[in-house]
């Protein structure tokens, strides 16, 4: 059986994420960067997801990096390693940020992404986003126009349902897991640091 663990994304794990990236085609922002995001600014925070199998040592499967500024929740970054797709590993992170981000007081949530990117535009679609504008070449490498999502957390009352807002239940590896805790310590500020000129 394999089980889906969540945990914070911290310094330490930043070496992982530039593989991640690379094979999922999300631009690496620099590790010093992350390091920074990570360690400096409470208004960024992450999620890690290990995958479980046979033995004991877990495998890297994916993160979601997210940062809260008053009430509104961004999605910066979410990569799932391509085996481990279509198993909700993707939803399950989701989930993570929008319970955290609910936590800090955020009340919606947005993201960029590219426009040809038809999978994950139909993820954020299956997590209850909408279009709600475009950045004309926002992108670099290929110039690309960036898709503005949003989804509202009204009506969650601090339990965000999962993609389609039914709450999972589909019976795939990663709905059997485990949320991470909740970091007390970060809070919403309005510190607008951008990295992500680069992409999302
Ligand atoms: C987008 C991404 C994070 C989704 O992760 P995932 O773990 O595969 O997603 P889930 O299994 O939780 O998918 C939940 C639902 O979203 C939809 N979905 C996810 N990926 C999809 C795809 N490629 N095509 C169509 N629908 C998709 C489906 O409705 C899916 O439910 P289903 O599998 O029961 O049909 C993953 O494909 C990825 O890492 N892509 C490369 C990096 C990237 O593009 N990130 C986003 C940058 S903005």
């Amino acid at each position: 059986m394999i089980t889906t663990r969540l945990s914070s994304l911290t310094v330490e794990d930043v070496p992982l994420l530039e593989r991640v990236e690379t094979i999922t085609g999300l631009s690496f922002w620099g590790r010093e960067n992350y390091i920074r995001f990570l360690r400096d600014f409470p208004e960024y925070f992450g999620t890690k997801a290990m995958v479980f199998a046979d033995s004991a040592r877990g495998q890297f499967a994916g993160f979601l990096l997210a940062r809260s500024i008053f009430e509104n929740l961004e999605i910066l970054k979410v990569g799932v390693w391509p085996e481990f797709h279509r198993r909700g590993i993707g939803t399950l992170l989701m989930k993570a940020a929008y319970a955290e981000g609910i936590r800090r007081g955020c009340e919606r949530c947005f993201l960029e992404v590219r426009k040809s990117n038809r999978g994950a535009i139909d993820f954020y679609l299956a997590h209850k986003f909408v279009l709600s504008g475009v950045r004309r070449n926002y992108y670099v490498e290929p110039v690309e126009d960036a898709l503005i999502m949003e989804r509202s957390f009204q009506g969650f009352g601090g339990t965000p349902q999962g993609a389609g807002g039914d709450g999972g239940g589909t019976g795939k590896d990663a709905r059997n897991s485990a949320h991470p805790g909740s970091g007390a310590e970060k809070r919403c500020e309005a510190h607008r640091r951008d990295a992500k000129d680069a992409e999302n």
